[in-house]
Order: structure tokens, then sequence, then C-alpha cells
């Protein structure tokens, strides 16, 4: 599975990145705004950093309006991916877009039906919202399973991106159910690592080498 970052702060990335592991990054309007900086340059910042798919969403809700900004963005560098919301004109947009051969990540799903669509109109990458689905107490993740299945059974190239990723039990779900990109906040990317008996377990091996004789240490 792959792992994306759902953020448009540069230092979160560039932590992120000492790590090696994010392949990729995720960026919307909501998550810009909170860096009251300019949005081209700060996707130009991020394909500095991040050599992989970083996703740029479009704010036009009609295709021609949709399809100028998408063309602007791709064009900015190679690995720009135009995040398109599921709408009826975001989706006339999405079909010119694949015919070009940009590439797309429909976002805002909420069911199976609107990421069929999105395949069938060749998509790169749609993205159900999870953590919105348990914020209004339904189970986000059936759905995830739901798309693997349909994007399996018709062997659809999209690839189903879990996004609104809010804790680590949804990752790992994320990956039992196949799910090929998890997109989550730097938070939640550090929270992988972590184990309280690590810790405790460390701690304890560091205090038993002090009662090793020095001499006899590496
Ligand atoms: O990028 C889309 C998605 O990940 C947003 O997450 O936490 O605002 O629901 P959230």
């Amino acid at each position: 599975m792959k792992f994306f970052l759902d953020t448009a702060n540069i230092d979160e990335i560039r932590n992120a990145a000492e790590y090696g592991l994010i392949d990729g990054v995720t960026t919307n309007p909501s998550l810009v705004s909170k860096e009251g900086r300019d949005f081209k340059e700060i996707l130009l910042e991020i394909t500095k950093i991040v050599d992989g798919p970083i996703s740029a969403e479009v704010v036009s809700i009609d295709a021609a309006g949709i399809l100028r900004e998408a063309y602007d963005l791709a064009k900015l560098h190679q690995n720009i991916v135009i995040k398109i919301p599921m709408i009826k004109e975001g989706m006339k947009a999405l079909k010119q877009l694949s015919k070009d051969g940009v590439r797309t990540n429909v976002t805002l799903v909420f069911n199976a039906n609107q990421a069929l669509v999105a395949a069938k109109l060749g998509a790169t990458y749609v993205s159900p919202f999870v953590g919105r689905f348990d914020d209004i107490s339904e189970v986000g993740m059936d759905l995830i399973g739901d798309l693997v299945q349909i994007f399996d059974n018709y062997k659809f190239q999209t690839q189903v991106l879990v996004a609104s990723i809010r804790n680590p039990i949804h990752v790992k779900e994320a990956a039992l159910l196949g799910a090929h990109v998890a997109t989550m906040p730097f938070k939640v990317l550090e929270q992988l690592l972590q184990h309280p008996l690590t810790d405790i377990g460390l701690a304890r091996f560091l205090k038993d080498w002090e009662k090793v004789p020095k001499s006899t240490r590496r």
C-alpha cells in the first residue's frame, strides 16, 4: 500500500520525507487555506521534496472552468495529479482529461456508484472519505472493501485512495482491505511507528546495557 501525506504544510512534508515513507502528497482547498501562501508556489515546493503524485484540487464547478484550471495546474510539473470533485460537471471534465492523459483524483466520493462512474471515466484515483462517515456515526471503512472488490471485478486501473484518515486503525483497516493508497495527516504517519511497549522495551535494554562492563562493550 502506498502512503501519501494529506497536507499542504512544507515542514510536515519535509519531516515525513525523511522517513523515506512518502509516496505522494494530497492537498485540498481547506489544507491550502491554512498555509496562507500562494497555491502554485506550495505545489512547486512540494515537487522538489517528494518525487511522486501530488494532488492539486480545482475549485471551479463547471466543466470548462475545471478543464481550464486542470491544464494550468498540470503544466506546473509532471507529478501533479488533478483533483476533481465528484459532481456531474466534474465527470464531464474527467472524461476529457482522461482522453488527454492527465492524471486525476476524484474526490468527495461517498458511495460505490460514484467510484464506479469515476473509474469508468478513467480516473487515476478515487478518494472515498472514511473519517467523515465516522463523524456521522457510519462506518466509513465499509465502503473501502466494496470499492476494492468492484475495481478488481472489472480490472479497472483506477486506484482506491483512502482519504479523510483520522487514526492508525484507519490505515490498518485500509491495508487489510487491499486499498491501493492511504493518504494521512502527518500525526497519523508518526503514530504508525509508535507503541508504548517499544519505548518501555528500549528503555530496559539501554538500562541493562549499562550493567555490561565498559571494557567489553563495542
Ligand atoms: O484530502 C481529503 C481528505 O483527506 C480530507 O480529510 O479530515 O478533512 O475529512 P478530512
